[in-house]
């Protein structure tokens, strides 16, 4: 009997595979590759979250006797430690920093910046519940060879050339898109690399699962309660059953869920937020290329999420992301004027 063969293909390998495809100059493999190695140490770390307080306030004690990190702040120096020097970016810009981050004077700089969440879900860490790492890259827009600006990060999310996101849960993966598809590989600690184990990921072109915040329900629209209302119900003659609620409260965690099961992931606007919670760089635009990539949707009520030009580093949007058609559903629903 033939063996069965299955290809053990790494995260390297396969970007390498597909930039060799597509004429790549390596610029993106680099830039994976440093990531991956930067989520791993974030892996490594949240794992130990739950025993700081056995062994962390000696163990992680610096030489200045200041006590334990945060885990944002931790995973905000590992990314940008792992990605100054390797030439390919100009600056980069995480949702922690008020201010872009510059590449130290005496590395080279590159074509490209990174922005990047460093932990989504944060508040969940004490409680053991699914964070992860969000992150996008674009390339820049001013001169080469200098120091990047502002203006490299301000640029509508359809120019992302790469987004994705590391996920720490019952299993850690990375999930990543360059444009051509959306690619899973879950790490395997027993060798130290992330292995594919998702191939071309396709979201369901429907879902029966809804995923907000629902303590919001009375600050929101009255057009967005009716989605709400009309989701829980069983409609007869329509063959519509009532949708499961699943809130994770972890952005990265609740999308992909979506990603992989379909429904509908929403962060509306409010009475108290107008622009609703999410930043539009370094949350909605990254996950908005990798749902569209797997076929998805992501609007931010008024228009395509991709599309929106943004003004200022740290500005949120209101986001609904998902199946294509569990978007249309709310999409119908807001526009449908009384
Ligand atoms: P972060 O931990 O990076 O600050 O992001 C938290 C975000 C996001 O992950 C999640 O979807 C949302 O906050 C949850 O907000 P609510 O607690 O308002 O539901
Ligand atoms: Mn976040
Ligand atoms: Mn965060």
């Amino acid at each position: 009997m033939p063996l069965v063969h299955n290809k053990v293909v790494t995260i390297e390998r396969h970007i390498i595979e597909q930039e060799r495809a597509t004429h790549g100059t390596g610029d993106f493999s680099g830039i994976l590759r440093d990531l991956s190695l930067a989520f791993k140490i974030i892996y490594r770390e949240v794992t130990r979250a739950g025993l700081v307080d056995i062994l962390g306030a000696t163990e992680r004690q610096n030489i200045q006797g200041e006590i334990v990190q945060k885990l944002d702040d931790f995973a905000n120096e590992v990314i940008y430690r792992a990605m100054d020097h390797g030439g390919h970016l100009c600056a980069m810009a995480s949702e922690e920093n008020e201010h872009i981050m510059a590449i130290p004077d005496h590395y080279e700089k590159g074509k490209y910046v990174l922005l990047f969440d460093p932990l989504d879900g944060s508040s969940n860490i004490d409680v053991n519940v699914t964070i992860g790492t969000i992150f996008s890259v674009l390339r820049r827009v001013t001169p080469e060879n200098t120091p990047g600006t502002e203006a490299d990060f301000l640029q509508p999310g359809y120019k992302q050339v790469a987004a994705g996101y590391a996920i720490y849960g019952s299993s850690t993966m990375l999930v990543y898109t360059a444009g051509k598809g959306v690619y899973g590989f879950t790490y395997d600690p027993s060798v130290g690399e992330f292995l594919l184990s998702h191939d071309n990921i396709r979201i369901p072109d429907h879902g029966q699962i809804y995923s907000v915040n629902e303590g919001n329900y009375h600050k929101w629209d009255p057009r967005m309660r009716r989605y709400i209302d009309w989701a829980k119900q069983d409609i007869e003659g329509e063959d519509k059953k009532a949708y499961s609620l699943r809130y994770i409260g972890s952005m990265v965690a609740d999308v992909h869920r979506t990603l992989l099961y379909g429904g509908v992931f929403l962060y509306p606007a409010d009475v108290k937020s107008h622009k609703g919670k999410l930043r539009l760089l370094y949350e909605a635009n990254p996950m908005s290329f990798v749902i569209e990539q797997a076929g998805g949707k992501a609007t931010t009520g008024v228009e395509r999420v991709l599309e929106v030009q943004p003004e200022r580093l740290h500005q949120r949007t209101p986001l609904i992301v998902g199946s294509p058609k569990n978007v249309d559903e709310v999409l119908l629903l807001l526009r449908d004027v009384e």
